[in-house]
């Protein structure tokens, strides 16, 4: 028999099942031992009777613990006392990886669970919301490949800055330095000229010497640019991207932890900060120029970008979207740390 997802077997609802994954808790007694089991898609109550299986059936599922991962048959059935409610009368159960002493343990302070974040990506909560964040991503690449945006990859590695010099990270690069790319803008925009309308979803770099609740160090970052545009163009694909990304669909995913969202008529800037930065793009080579000079920055550095005015340059403009504040905003959490799997901040870029 083939193994299925905890989900599909309640959907199956009656009838034989193959399950596997990992215990989320035990109990029982030296008769009956209860093993809820979860995987990727939900967790089910899985019981194991003395009297009804083998010695080492009974062996495994008493020494079964907290993240053992298991393979196991049995018989799903409806039970309303069961915490997603249904059961599994479990008839052979196999341990695949036994798990003693899982680090994790409830009420643990956030620095422990910080520490410990490739065990926390476990947790329900972590599952969810990377569900959602993972549903987020797939959102922005549909919008706009279905409204004729290009996919388009630029440098990480950047011989200039782009967004402020105190929030760059500078590295060293075979005797010289380069930038690590804030945003795609300056190699984004010379490729308008070929392709018209482009977009990406790719990591962006802050040195943010800020600890607030909505600043990452590294962050992913999805940015747009169009050729032909006028303003209300990049307000209406912002709308409309954003749009995109708040389908309900996270209700489908995981009703039980509908608790991690607090609703759509949250502004994401009422504590959740900016989500899009946007701009019809300036196309006075000399103001730009000006305004290079007032940043303390020698335009000659910048000429590769300038060419983008001097040969035929057209009204266009773009906006990035910071991803991890949209999940944040969704997921309604209180800081952006949760809203990526391995988050890199100032006090932190382990593990
Ligand atoms: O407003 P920003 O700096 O705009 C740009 O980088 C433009 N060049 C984008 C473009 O026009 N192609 O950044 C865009 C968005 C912000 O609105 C915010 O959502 C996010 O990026 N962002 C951050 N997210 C997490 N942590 C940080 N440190 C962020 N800094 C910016």
């Amino acid at each position: 028999m083939n193994f299925g997802s905890i989900q599909e077997a309640m959907k199956q609802g009656k009838g034989k099942v193959a399950l596997h994954g990992w215990c989320y808790r035990e109990r029982g007694s030296n008769k009956l031992r209860f093993i809820t089991l979860r995987d990727s898609s939900n967790i089910i109550q899985c019981v194991v009777e003395k009297e009804k299986v083998s010695e080492k059936i009974w062996k495994d599922a008493e020494s079964t613990r907290i993240e053992t991962a298991l393979e196991l048959h049995g018989e799903i059935k409806k039970d309303e006392r069961a915490p997603t409610g249904y059961e599994v009368a479990v008839t052979d159960l196999k341990i695949i990886g036994k798990c003693e002493n899982f680090p994790i343990q409830k009420d643990q302070s956030v620095e422990f669970l910080a520490d410990n974040r490739h065990l926390w990506l476990r947790s329900r909560r972590m599952t969810a919301i990377l569900k959602i964040r993972s549903t987020i991503f797939g959102a922005v690449h549909q919008y706009f490949r279905s409204h004729g945006f290009y996919e388009y990859q630029s440098p990480i590695f950047q011989p200039t800055q782009a967004e402020g010099g105190s929030e760059v990270f500078k590295v060293p690069y075979f005797g010289d330095f380069v930038f690590l790319a804030q945003t795609w803008q300056l190699q984004a925009e010379p490729a308008i000229f070929s392709l018209e309308k482009i977009y990406t979803l790719a990591p962006s770099f802050r040195a943010e010497k800020s600890k607030t609740s909505r600043h990452l160090t590294e962050y992913w970052h999805a940015e747009m640019e169009m050729a032909w545009s006028k303003f209300e163009d990049i307000q209406d694909h912002a709308e409309g991207v954003i749009k995109a990304c708040v389908k309900a669909f996270y209700m489908k995913e995981d009703p039980e932890n509908s608790k991690v969202v607090l609703g759509f008529d949250i502004i994401a800037p009422e504590g959740y900060g900016e989500v899009v930065g946007a701009s019809q793009r300036e196309e006075d080579i000399q103001k730009i120029e000006d305004n290079l000079k007032k940043q303390g920055e020698n335009p000659r550095e910048y000429d590769f970008y300038l060419d983008t005015r001097r040969y035929g340059s057209v009204p266009h403009g773009g906006f990035g979207m910071g991803v991890e504040r949209i999940v944040s905003w969704i997921c309604g959490l209180d800081n952006i740390k949760d809203a990526i799997a391995f988050p890199r901040t100032m006090l932190r870029y382990k593990p």
